[in-house]
């Protein structure tokens, strides 16, 4: 056996100039349980997130079942999507659910107001959405209208969507063609209420949601798992407001004799602008170096706003009954010359990819806490894994991400440890580590995440595993020439590969990662 100092290469040769990591990583050391829901979805009735993007209706021509877009539906199988966050966003409360059920052309249409301020024929409603939700085997996260609806409102479309018996909402489901009752895990009540969702006080809405908690109730066997609206980005003032009014509502105590009807999460939400402005976000695929740069230290600051928040949930929940839920994150910027700005339509480089990598490394160091995240957005709207052009559909580089990271779900943390520096790189006066990294363990394999976000240099990685590895590691790669590399129907430059060169000998992992790339390398705990 050899001593840890023995089994490490000696410090870089000054020769080198490619920079080094080393890190330590226990195996032996399970921390908390990465939820599956980390890798959760949003789709809202915004642009062509549902319309073109999922829904195509029964007419298309595109291969579809009941309106339902089969491409896309095969794609997001393959990424084992957990649950799908719907309608909104925003949209959610100005939605009024009754509008989207029974005969499509019945349907009342409405204005959508916050996004293009279109018409919107409400032809994708409840039924199409849980028919969606059943063919991706995703949970559905619901968005309760708060914000212009009323608790009555929320109360039966709980009773219409999970209840058994002959309830009046039970009879108006199967009186528009659903029998059994569909099971509803996730309930969130509004959405961004300090802004389009009422512009409320954290006080005032922590009034509202003790209101809407009490009459969301389970009905049978289903219970629900209810999210109350969170905050914007660091705002922990909100939190915890929350958490000091919601009171005896939160954790899983009962409020009613009726059921467990308190709040079991708080959401909040955090976007990757860059700015300077609102109106200037920058463009997805135009972009330089250092607006890369800055960019990157963006999305690395959800590490530290994630663990504001559960700071403040700590001080109340120590035990950590109640979830951290973030329902919209992702990168946002300028919408693609000529689009409809309010449709939110960009494009998805390797940039979008590595801030992908390094939320889910933060998200995995914080799975005692954050138990759900939801992509913005699943299809054709901001960080989208998925974008649709008539009859074509392309994986976009974030896509690919979600893709070599699926052995995380569910899978126990480990402690990744860099000994000595990270390296970094100096953007606007600010030290940008550009080496990320997590792993977790699940059914005897080890995965590993690694991610270089060094613009022009290589990384070479050395990691002491300990506690036990076997086998021949299994090494991914995604990452092209351009770091502004993207896919379209025509070209799909950026896509995973093999990593050559990646060895795991006398328990010792070493890898050289291209520059501005991310990597996972799997392999086998000793049996
Ligand atoms: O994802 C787009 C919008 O961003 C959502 O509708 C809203 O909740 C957030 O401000």
């Amino acid at each position: 056996m050899l001593l840890d100092d023995e089994r490490l290469a000696p410090d870089p040769t000054p020769t080198s100039t490619v920079p080094q990591v080393r890190a330590v990583l226990d195996v032996d050391l399970p921390g908390a349980s990465i939820s599956r829901h980390l890798y959760g979805h949003f789709a809202e009735h915004l642009g062509r997130c549902i319309y073109g993007g999922f829904w195509v209706g029964e007419d298309s021509d595109l291969p579809h079942e009941g309106g339902l877009r089969l491409d896309v539906v095969e794609a997001l199988r393959a990424l084992d999507i957990p649950n799908l966050r719907w309608p909104g966003g925003c949209f959610a409360d100005t939605y009024h659910w009754r509008d989207g059920i029974g005969p499509r052309e019945e349907r009342p249409a409405m204005v959508n107001s916050h996004w293009g301020d279109v018409v919107e024929d409400n032809s994708f409603g409840t039924h199409e959405f849980m028919a969606l939700c059943e063919l991706l085997g995703a949970d559905p996260y619901v968005s309760a209208n708060v914000g212009s609806g009323t608790v009555r409102e929320a109360a039966e479309w709980i009773e219409y969507l999970t209840r058994a018996d002959d309830s009046p909402m039970a009879r108006l489901r199967r009186a528009n063609g659903r029998d059994a009752p569909w099971s509803v895990p996730f309930w969130g009540l509004g959405n961004e209420p300090w802004g389009c969702g009422g512009g409320m006080g954290s006080g005032a809405y922590a009034e509202l949601a003790r209101q809407y908690g009490t009459y969301s109730l389970d009905h049978g066997d289903n219970h629900l798992y209810r999210i109350a609206a969170g905050a914007a980005d660091a705002d922990y003032r909100w939190t915890e407001v929350l958490m000091q009014n919601l009171g005896r509502y939160l954790g899983d105590g009962e409020v009613s004799g009726h059921g467990k009807n308190t709040y079991q999460a708080i959401s909040f939400h955090h976007y990757t602008i860059v700015g300077p402005t609102w109106d200037a976000k920058g463009s997805a695929t135009e972009f330089d170096d250092a607006e890369y740069y800055r960019t990157m230290v963006k999305a690395t600051e959800i590490e530290r706003i994630i663990a504001g928040h559960a700071n403040v949930m700590d001080a109340y929940d120590p035990d950590k009954r109640v979830g951290l839920v973030l329902d919209e994150w992702g990168t946002w910027f300028d919408v693609e010359p000529g689009t409809n700005p309010g449709f939110l339509f960009q494009q998805n480089t390797l940039r979008d990819a590595l801030v992908a990598s390094v939320h889910f490394d933060a998200f995995h160091r914080h799975a005692d806490r954050l138990v759900m995240a939801n992509i913005a957005q699943t299809v054709n709207v901001l960080q989208a894994m998925l974008l649709t052009d008539g009859n074509s559909l392309v994986l976009t580089p974030s896509y690919h991400v979600f893709a070599m990271n699926k052995g995380h779900h569910d899978a126990a943390s480990l402690p990744f440890t860099v000994r000595g520096t990270t390296p970094t790189a100096t953007v606007d006066g600010t030290e940008l580590p550009t080496f990320s990294a997590s792993a977790s363990t699940k059914d005897g394999q080890v995965l590993v995440s690694l991610t270089n976000l060094d613009a022009e240099r290589p990384l070479d990685v050395e990691v002491d595993v300990r506690g036990g590895a076997n086998g021949t590691p299994v090494a991914r790669v995604l990452t092209a020439p351009e770091i502004s590399a993207h896919n379209t129907a025509e070209q799909t430059p950026v896509q995973v590969r093999p990593l050559e060169g990646v060895t795991l000998r006398d328990g010792v992992l070493r890898a050289q990662l291209p520059p501005h790339s991310f990597a996972t390398v799997s392999f086998a705990t000793q049996a």
